[in-house]
Protein backbone atom coordinates (compact mmCIF):
# COMPACT_ATOMS: atom_id res chain seq x y z
CA UNK A 1 0.00 0.00 0.00
CA UNK A 2 1.45 3.77 -0.94
CA UNK A 3 1.57 5.86 2.07
CA UNK A 4 1.80 9.40 2.89
CA UNK A 5 5.19 10.61 4.11
CA UNK A 6 4.89 11.74 7.73
CA UNK A 7 7.97 12.85 9.59
CA UNK A 8 7.99 11.13 12.97
CA UNK A 9 10.51 12.24 15.67
CA UNK A 10 12.02 9.35 18.00
CA UNK A 11 11.53 9.70 21.15
CA UNK A 12 12.10 7.60 24.38
CA UNK A 13 10.00 7.46 27.77
CA UNK A 14 11.55 8.62 30.25
CA UNK A 15 9.18 8.70 33.63
CA UNK A 16 5.48 7.04 33.76
CA UNK A 17 4.18 8.88 36.62
CA UNK A 18 0.31 8.98 38.55
CA UNK A 19 -1.80 11.72 37.51
CA UNK A 20 -4.48 10.97 39.82
CA UNK A 21 -7.53 8.70 39.03
CA UNK A 22 -7.28 7.10 35.83
CA UNK A 23 -4.40 9.26 35.09
CA UNK A 24 -0.42 8.81 33.88
CA UNK A 25 2.20 11.60 33.38
CA UNK A 26 4.27 10.63 30.48
CA UNK A 27 7.77 11.93 30.02
CA UNK A 28 8.80 11.75 26.64
CA UNK A 29 13.18 12.40 25.50
CA UNK A 30 15.13 11.95 23.09
CA UNK A 31 16.81 9.15 23.15
CA UNK A 32 20.65 11.10 22.68
CA UNK A 33 19.07 13.50 25.13
CA UNK A 34 19.28 16.27 22.64
CA UNK A 35 16.92 18.87 22.61
CA UNK A 36 13.37 17.89 20.92
CA UNK A 37 11.75 20.24 18.14
CA UNK A 38 10.16 23.78 19.31
CA UNK A 39 6.11 23.66 20.07
CA UNK A 40 3.97 26.72 21.08
CA UNK A 41 1.68 26.52 24.43
CA UNK A 42 -0.68 23.95 24.30
CA UNK A 43 0.54 22.41 21.02
CA UNK A 44 -0.23 18.85 20.23
CA UNK A 45 1.26 15.89 18.62
CA UNK A 46 0.70 12.82 17.73
CA UNK A 47 2.16 9.18 19.17
CA UNK A 48 2.38 6.71 16.48
CA UNK A 49 2.46 3.41 18.73
CA UNK A 50 3.25 0.35 18.09
CA UNK A 51 -0.01 -1.37 17.63
CA UNK A 52 -0.62 0.45 14.48
CA UNK A 53 -2.61 3.44 16.22
CA UNK A 54 -1.94 6.88 15.81
CA UNK A 55 -3.04 9.05 18.79
CA UNK A 56 -3.39 12.87 19.59
CA UNK A 57 -2.32 14.15 22.94
CA UNK A 58 -1.52 18.38 24.44
CA UNK A 59 2.16 18.94 25.58
CA UNK A 60 1.51 20.06 29.33
CA UNK A 61 5.24 21.32 29.97
CA UNK A 62 6.70 24.74 29.39
CA UNK A 63 7.29 25.21 25.91
CA UNK A 64 10.80 26.43 27.16
CA UNK A 65 11.46 22.85 28.33
CA UNK A 66 13.39 22.09 25.45
CA UNK A 67 14.51 18.19 26.40
CA UNK A 68 10.90 17.04 27.33
CA UNK A 69 7.23 16.50 25.79
CA UNK A 70 5.19 15.68 28.99
CA UNK A 71 1.77 14.20 28.25
CA UNK A 72 -1.37 13.59 30.50
CA UNK A 73 -3.16 10.63 29.19
CA UNK A 74 -6.67 9.83 30.91
CA UNK A 75 -7.62 5.72 30.36
CA UNK A 76 -10.53 5.29 28.80
CA UNK A 77 -12.35 1.91 29.03
CA UNK A 78 -14.77 2.83 26.09
CA UNK A 79 -12.23 4.63 24.52
CA UNK A 80 -10.82 3.69 20.67
CA UNK A 81 -7.85 2.12 22.47
CA UNK A 82 -4.76 4.34 22.25
CA UNK A 83 -4.93 5.32 25.96
CA UNK A 84 -5.63 1.50 26.94
CA UNK A 85 -1.90 0.91 24.76
CA UNK A 86 -0.09 3.75 26.56
CA UNK A 87 -1.42 2.43 30.71
CA UNK A 88 -1.12 -1.04 29.96
CA UNK A 89 1.20 -1.95 27.49
CA UNK A 90 3.94 1.29 27.86
CA UNK A 91 6.82 0.76 29.50
CA UNK A 92 9.83 3.54 31.01
CA UNK A 93 12.62 3.04 28.25
CA UNK A 94 9.96 2.35 24.99
CA UNK A 95 10.61 3.66 21.84
CA UNK A 96 7.68 6.01 20.82
CA UNK A 97 7.81 7.91 17.28
CA UNK A 98 6.19 11.44 17.45
CA UNK A 99 5.06 13.76 15.10
CA UNK A 100 6.51 17.63 15.12
CA UNK A 101 4.26 19.07 17.69
CA UNK A 102 1.27 21.31 16.24
CA UNK A 103 -1.40 23.71 16.70
CA UNK A 104 -1.45 25.59 20.02
CA UNK A 105 -2.09 29.12 20.99
CA UNK A 106 -0.13 32.79 20.72
CA UNK A 107 -0.67 34.51 23.87
CA UNK A 108 0.40 37.93 22.12
CA UNK A 109 2.45 40.23 23.84
CA UNK A 110 -0.79 42.90 23.99
CA UNK A 111 -2.94 40.67 25.72
CA UNK A 112 -2.50 41.19 29.42
CA UNK A 113 -5.08 38.88 30.69
CA UNK A 114 -6.24 35.50 30.51
CA UNK A 115 -9.47 33.41 31.84
CA UNK A 116 -9.27 29.97 30.40
CA UNK A 117 -11.63 27.29 31.39
CA UNK A 118 -10.84 23.37 31.74
CA UNK A 119 -12.68 20.23 32.41
CA UNK A 120 -11.14 17.56 33.87
CA UNK A 121 -8.28 16.55 31.49
CA UNK A 122 -9.02 19.25 29.44
CA UNK A 123 -6.93 21.08 31.28
CA UNK A 124 -3.75 19.81 29.66
CA UNK A 125 -3.27 22.22 27.07
CA UNK A 126 -3.76 25.54 29.33
CA UNK A 127 -0.71 24.00 31.67
CA UNK A 128 1.66 24.68 29.00
CA UNK A 129 -0.14 28.04 28.66
CA UNK A 130 0.31 28.62 32.55
CA UNK A 131 3.75 27.70 32.58
CA UNK A 132 4.75 30.43 29.91
CA UNK A 133 2.72 33.15 31.09
CA UNK A 134 4.11 32.22 35.15
CA UNK A 135 7.64 32.09 33.96
CA UNK A 136 7.30 35.57 32.09
CA UNK A 137 5.71 36.98 34.60
CA UNK A 138 2.50 37.56 32.53
CA UNK A 139 0.26 36.74 36.10
CA UNK A 140 -3.26 38.07 35.03
CA UNK A 141 -4.46 34.69 33.95
CA UNK A 142 -6.87 32.36 35.80
CA UNK A 143 -7.37 28.58 34.84
CA UNK A 144 -10.78 27.63 35.57
CA UNK A 145 -11.04 23.73 36.65
CA UNK A 146 -14.17 22.46 36.22
CA UNK A 147 -14.27 19.36 37.64
CA UNK A 148 -16.62 16.12 39.62
CA UNK A 149 -14.41 15.73 43.04
CA UNK A 150 -10.97 16.21 43.56
CA UNK A 151 -9.03 17.45 40.26
CA UNK A 152 -6.98 15.60 38.20
CA UNK A 153 -3.12 15.87 38.15
CA UNK A 154 -2.89 17.24 41.57
CA UNK A 155 0.77 17.55 42.14
CA UNK A 156 1.25 19.49 38.98
CA UNK A 157 -1.78 22.15 40.11
CA UNK A 158 -0.95 22.48 43.82
CA UNK A 159 1.93 25.36 43.43
CA UNK A 160 -0.97 27.09 40.70
CA UNK A 161 -3.63 26.67 43.16
CA UNK A 162 -1.85 28.17 46.15
CA UNK A 163 -1.11 31.01 44.04
CA UNK A 164 -4.36 31.68 42.99
CA UNK A 165 -4.02 31.03 39.40
CA UNK A 166 -5.79 28.17 38.83
CA UNK A 167 -9.46 28.12 40.87
CA UNK A 168 -11.17 24.31 40.98
CA UNK A 169 -15.09 24.24 40.91
CA UNK A 170 -16.40 21.25 42.26
CA UNK A 171 -19.79 20.71 40.37
CA UNK A 172 -20.51 18.12 43.17
CA UNK A 173 -20.35 21.01 45.73
CA UNK A 174 -21.10 24.29 43.70
CA UNK A 175 -22.91 23.04 40.63
CA UNK A 176 -22.16 24.19 37.14
CA UNK A 177 -20.35 27.25 37.19
CA UNK A 178 -21.93 30.29 34.81
CA UNK A 179 -19.02 30.09 32.06
CA UNK A 180 -20.35 34.18 31.15
CA UNK A 181 -19.46 35.06 34.61
CA UNK A 182 -15.75 33.38 34.39
CA UNK A 183 -14.46 34.87 31.35
CA UNK A 184 -16.34 38.49 31.84
CA UNK A 185 -17.23 40.64 28.97
CA UNK A 186 -14.85 41.21 25.95
CA UNK A 187 -12.03 43.05 26.20
CA UNK A 188 -9.61 44.31 24.13
CA UNK A 189 -6.64 43.66 26.04
CA UNK A 190 -7.57 40.04 27.48
CA UNK A 191 -7.70 36.55 25.95
CA UNK A 192 -9.82 33.16 27.08
CA UNK A 193 -9.62 29.86 26.16
CA UNK A 194 -12.01 26.45 26.81
CA UNK A 195 -11.02 22.78 26.31
CA UNK A 196 -13.50 20.08 27.93
CA UNK A 197 -16.65 17.62 26.93
CA UNK A 198 -18.40 18.98 23.89
CA UNK A 199 -21.46 19.93 25.77
CA UNK A 200 -19.01 22.70 28.66
CA UNK A 201 -17.62 23.84 24.56
CA UNK A 202 -20.80 24.78 23.42
CA UNK A 203 -21.46 26.92 26.73
CA UNK A 204 -18.23 28.58 26.36
CA UNK A 205 -18.61 29.38 22.76
CA UNK A 206 -22.54 30.60 23.51
CA UNK A 207 -20.48 33.16 26.54
CA UNK A 208 -17.75 34.08 23.83
CA UNK A 209 -19.80 35.29 21.05
CA UNK A 210 -19.34 39.03 21.25
CA UNK A 211 -15.29 38.10 21.68
CA UNK A 212 -12.90 38.50 18.28
CA UNK A 213 -11.96 35.04 17.33
CA UNK A 214 -8.50 36.13 17.49
CA UNK A 215 -9.33 36.55 21.36
CA UNK A 216 -9.95 33.03 21.39
CA UNK A 217 -8.88 29.58 21.50
CA UNK A 218 -10.90 26.32 21.93
CA UNK A 219 -9.35 23.10 21.95
CA UNK A 220 -10.96 20.01 21.63
CA UNK A 221 -10.18 16.26 22.13
CA UNK A 222 -13.43 14.57 20.45
CA UNK A 223 -14.40 15.19 17.09
CA UNK A 224 -17.96 16.44 16.90
CA UNK A 225 -20.56 14.48 14.82
CA UNK A 226 -20.05 15.45 10.74
CA UNK A 227 -23.33 16.41 9.46
CA UNK A 228 -24.02 15.27 6.23
CA UNK A 229 -23.39 18.14 3.51
CA UNK A 230 -26.44 18.36 1.58
CA UNK A 231 -24.56 19.98 -1.15
CA UNK A 232 -21.72 17.32 -1.23
CA UNK A 233 -21.56 16.43 -5.38
CA UNK A 234 -19.37 13.83 -6.49
CA UNK A 235 -15.86 14.92 -8.01
CA UNK A 236 -12.99 13.97 -9.71
CA UNK A 237 -9.75 13.70 -6.90
CA UNK A 238 -6.03 14.37 -9.42
CA UNK A 239 -3.03 13.17 -7.46
CA UNK A 240 -0.45 15.44 -8.63
CA UNK A 241 3.00 13.68 -8.02
CA UNK A 242 1.54 10.46 -8.88
CA UNK A 243 -0.64 11.41 -11.96
CA UNK A 244 -3.73 9.37 -10.64
CA UNK A 245 -7.06 10.56 -10.45
CA UNK A 246 -9.74 8.79 -8.64
CA UNK A 247 -13.41 9.47 -8.59
CA UNK A 248 -15.08 10.18 -5.06
CA UNK A 249 -18.86 9.62 -4.69
CA UNK A 250 -21.15 12.76 -3.06
CA UNK A 251 -21.76 10.55 0.17
CA UNK A 252 -18.11 8.91 0.03
CA UNK A 253 -14.78 10.99 2.21
CA UNK A 254 -11.93 11.86 0.45
CA UNK A 255 -10.00 9.58 2.89
CA UNK A 256 -12.48 6.89 2.32
CA UNK A 257 -11.31 7.38 -1.75
CA UNK A 258 -7.89 7.52 -0.94
CA UNK A 259 -7.67 4.02 1.48
CA UNK A 260 -9.75 2.66 -1.20
CA UNK A 261 -6.99 3.14 -3.80
CA UNK A 262 -4.63 1.95 -1.69
CA UNK A 263 -3.21 4.95 -0.36
CA UNK A 264 -2.46 4.60 3.52
CA UNK A 265 -2.90 8.70 5.22
CA UNK A 266 -2.50 8.83 8.85
CA UNK A 267 -5.33 9.24 10.91
CA UNK A 268 -6.19 9.51 14.39
CA UNK A 269 -9.42 11.68 15.05
CA UNK A 270 -11.04 11.40 12.12
CA UNK A 271 -13.03 14.03 12.76
CA UNK A 272 -10.94 17.55 11.56
CA UNK A 273 -9.67 18.42 14.64
CA UNK A 274 -6.24 16.73 15.03
CA UNK A 275 -4.40 17.35 11.72
CA UNK A 276 -2.74 14.20 11.70
CA UNK A 277 -4.37 13.47 7.93
CA UNK A 278 -3.44 16.73 6.59
CA UNK A 279 -1.83 16.71 3.13
CA UNK A 280 -1.22 20.06 0.56
CA UNK A 281 -3.49 21.09 -2.25
CA UNK A 282 -2.81 22.73 -6.08
CA UNK A 283 -6.10 23.28 -7.72
CA UNK A 284 -9.50 23.36 -7.62
CA UNK A 285 -11.77 24.55 -4.34
CA UNK A 286 -11.91 22.45 -1.21
CA UNK A 287 -14.95 22.40 1.06
CA UNK A 288 -12.43 22.43 4.68
CA UNK A 289 -15.29 21.63 7.34
CA UNK A 290 -12.47 20.64 9.91
CA UNK A 291 -11.64 22.76 13.25
CA UNK A 292 -7.88 22.61 13.23
CA UNK A 293 -6.64 24.54 10.35
CA UNK A 294 -6.39 28.44 10.06
CA UNK A 295 -7.19 30.26 7.50
CA UNK A 296 -3.47 30.58 6.16
CA UNK A 297 -3.01 26.91 6.54
CA UNK A 298 -6.69 26.03 4.47
CA UNK A 299 -4.84 28.34 1.56
CA UNK A 300 -2.90 25.39 0.67
CA UNK A 301 -3.86 22.15 3.04
CA UNK A 302 -6.44 19.95 3.95
CA UNK A 303 -7.45 17.39 5.96
CA UNK A 304 -9.02 14.58 4.09
CA UNK A 305 -10.53 12.77 6.69
CA UNK A 306 -13.12 15.76 6.44
CA UNK A 307 -13.03 17.67 3.64
CA UNK A 308 -14.70 17.65 0.08
CA UNK A 309 -14.79 19.70 -3.24
CA UNK A 310 -17.23 22.11 -4.47
CA UNK A 311 -15.76 22.08 -7.61
CA UNK A 312 -15.57 19.35 -10.01
CA UNK A 313 -11.45 18.30 -10.22
CA UNK A 314 -9.33 18.98 -7.09
CA UNK A 315 -5.43 18.42 -6.85
CA UNK A 316 -3.86 17.25 -3.86
CA UNK A 317 -0.34 17.62 -4.08
CA UNK A 318 -0.01 13.46 -3.44
S1 LIG B 1 -7.48 12.45 11.39
FE1 LIG B 1 -7.62 14.11 12.76
S2 LIG B 1 -7.99 15.77 11.46
FE2 LIG B 1 -8.08 14.07 10.12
Amino acid sequence: MAAVRVTTVKTVVDRIEDGGEGIKLFTLIDPERWELPPFKPGAHIDLHLANGLIRTYSLCNDPADKTRYMLAVKREADGRGGSIHLHDEVRQGDVIGVSLPRGGMSLPAHLSRFAFVAGGIGVTPFLSAAALLKRTGRNGFTLHMITRGPPPLADLLAPMIESGHVVIHDTAVVGRPDLAALIGPAATDAGIGCCGPESMIGDFEQAACAWSAEQVHVERFVAPPLPADPQARPYTLVLARSGRDIAVGASESMLQALTALGIDVPTSCCGGICGACKVGWLEGEPVHRDRALSPAERSRSLLVCVAGSASERLVLDL
